[in-house]
């Protein structure tokens, strides 16, 4: 890819680095295919013109919040803008219309409360800032327009937040759904606290993550043709079932097995 870019003394360019995956720098020798680099933090290196790549000059400050907007579609490129991102407290980024979230670490309460809800109702996909409900949204608006199961793909690395993605987008639909505030507890409440027992077989510590769930979820969720939610039901895949048998150092197997050997005797 970047060895299609054309590469002049001056040109702005990514370099990968040891300590900081990528650091930026500027061009300051070109010999065939070498070019040696002065990074923005005072180092120069060589390395290969196939291992470099186009920094664009003109890229917001704080990034762009749909990425096929980037000039440049590569790595570096990708982690900048949503670098850039994250250090405004931006943790969503589209790509299409792909969401985008990176795990702040923290609670951002504003970002989640009904009001927000009642904002991205109806709105254009892609009007709003990036969020989970805009998602969920086009999901439900589609299934009721054109009468389709719609599906939504959540998934990411061990610790990525999927299981709070996971309840942001049915607290929308349950929203959505409308039948809430008359069952008393809502469906996501409902599906989230279904499978308890199941966590105990299902999860287990792994080197990223004390509490993984090392399965896969499926949650349907009906609806009738008023778009009201009529059930829910979920359904468990891919369980691990290797980690019973073989556990690698440091990881542990499933909590149960800890939980049964930690048990009280009989009394
Ligand atoms: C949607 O999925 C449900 C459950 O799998 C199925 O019963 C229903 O026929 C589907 N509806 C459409 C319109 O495909
Ligand atoms: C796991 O829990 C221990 C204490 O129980 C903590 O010190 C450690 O940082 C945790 N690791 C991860 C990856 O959360
Ligand atoms: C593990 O996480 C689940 C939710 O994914 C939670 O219900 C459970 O209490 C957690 N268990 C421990 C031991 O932290």
């Amino acid at each position: 890819m970047a060895a299609l870019i054309s590469l002049g003394i001056g040109s702005l360019v990514w370099v990968e680095d040891p300590d900081v995956a990528w650091i930026d720098g500027e061009v300051v020798e070109v010999n065939g295919q070498e070019v040696k680099v002065l990074t923005t933090s005072g180092k120069t290196v060589v390395v290969k013109s196939t291992n470099v790549y186009p920094k664009d000059a003109e890229a917001p400050p704080c990034g762009v919040d749909d990425m096929t907007r980037l000039a440049y579609l590569h790595e570096p490129g990708v982690l900048y803008n949503l670098r850039s991102r994250y250090d405004i407290n931006e943790i969503y980024t589209y790509t299409g219309n792909i969401l985008i979230a990176v795990n702040p670490f923290t609670r951002l309460p504003h970002l989640y409360d009904n009001h927000m809800m009642q904002q991205y109702k109806g709105a254009a996909f892609g009007e709003l800032s990036p969020h989970p409900f805009a998602v969920a949204d086009a999901a439900y608006r589609l299934m009721m327009n054109d009468g389709i199961n719609q599906s939504i793909l959540v998934s990411g690395e061990s610790g990525a937040g999927k299981t709070e993605s996971t309840k942001q987008l049915m607290r929308y639909l349950a929203y959505m759904g409308g039948r809430a505030a008359a069952e008393g507890r809502t469906v996501e409440q409902q599906v989230l606290e279904s499978n308890p027992v199941l966590e105990a077989f299902g999860n287990a510590k792994t080197v990223r993550n004390n509490n993984s769930s090392r399965f896969g979820k499926f949650v349907e969720i009906q609806f009738d043709d008023k778009g009201r939610i009529s059930g829910a039901a979920v359904r468990t895949y891919l369980l691990e079932r290797s980690r019973v048998c073989q556990v690698s150092d440091p990881e542990r197997n499933y909590h149960c097995f800890y939980m049964l050997c930690a048990a009280p005797q009989e009394v």
